[in-house]
């Protein structure tokens, strides 16, 4: 039996077709979702998900401003632009691209984004309230993991969820989350004793560790759903997950093809977080 292939690209286009009807029916209310994308010297990963970004927002009809500013850009600069944004009334969203050069300083950037703007997830009051299961903006790639669950027919409530990996962008949040869907969440990382047991045991298993082919059959237990969150290029210039999908398709129930499963999710939440921060500019609930 072969793995059911979850077709990430084909339920972000769903969503997006979602967004652009909420969008509309805002338009005749006169209210356009703007998103502000700050982005800080020359990364070349980073200029094309910023690009991917301001794409997103014209097909969707949202306004957008792509901050580029030089490499030698300093903190207070930064911060200066990220207070003018806050003030700004025709942007309800801000994304500031990560990583930022080595002279600037994460966390005081991301905490300067105002909380009703952080369509990221990243600010501090976000993670507590996403913590404590209140409303908040969700970090992107995490609330797109259980977005193709959910929306693939797959049950979440009462199964073991597995999570390989445990950062603050990815790991944690998609933990809390899987959390806040009443399943019994298990979180590996590099210190994990026998891994592959615990992995073994997992009905939905999420892989978030940046290792090329790091998972193979031997970690699944057949028949269950497989999130691969990874995007490693490799030497030949070819893409792969964390994930090694050949080897895991005969075990595995439903597994996430990299590319085209996590990864075209993401922007798609980054838009849907941005109409959420418009309406609540608005005063209009969900
Ligand atoms: N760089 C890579 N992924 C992300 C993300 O999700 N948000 C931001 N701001 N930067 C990133």
């Amino acid at each position: 039996m072969s793995a059911q292939r979850i077709e990430g690209k084909q339920i972000s286009d769903a969503i997006r077709v979602e967004i652009g009807e909420e969008t509309a029916k805002l338009a005749q209310r006169g209210i356009v979702p703007g998103l502000a994308v700050v982005l800080v010297g020359e990364d070349p990963a980073s200029k094309v998900y910023v690009g991917s970004k301001e794409k997103a927002c014209q097909q969707l009809g949202f306004y957008s401003e792509v901050h580029r500013l030089p490499a030698s850009t300093t903190q207070e600069e930064l911060l200066a632009v990220i207070d003018k944004l806050n003030n700004q009334s025709t942007i309800h969203g801000i994304l500031v691209q990560l990583p930022l050069p080595k002279h600037i300083e994460e966390k005081p950037v991301i905490d300067a984004i105002s909380v009703h703007k952080d369509v990221d997830g990243f600010h501090p009051i976000s993670v507590g309230n996403l913590t404590i299961g209140d409303d908040s903006l969700l970090p992107c790639t995490p609330s797109g993991v259980i977005e193709l669950i959910k929306r693939t027919g797959i049950e979440i409530a009462g199964r073991h969820a597995v999570v390989i990996g445990r950062s603050n962008i990815v790991g944690k949040p998609v933990a809390m989350l899987l959390l806040r869907e009443h399943a019994t969440v298990t979180i590996c990382h590099s210190r994990t004793a026998d891994m592959e047991a615990i992995a073994k045991t997992a009905d939905i298993l999420v892989v978030a560790i940046g290792k090329p082919k790091a998972i193979g059959r031997s970690f699944v237990k057949p028949g269950a759903v497989i999130i691969d969150v990874g995007i490693n290029r490799l030497p030949d210039g070819k893409l792969a997950g964390d994930v090694d999908y050949d080897d895991v398709l005969d075990t595995a129930g439903y597994v996430t093809p990299v590319p085209g499963g996590v990864g075209p999710m993401t922007i798609t939440m980054l838009m849907l977080n941005t109409l959420k921060a418009a309406k609540q500019a608005n005063g209009i609930g969900e």
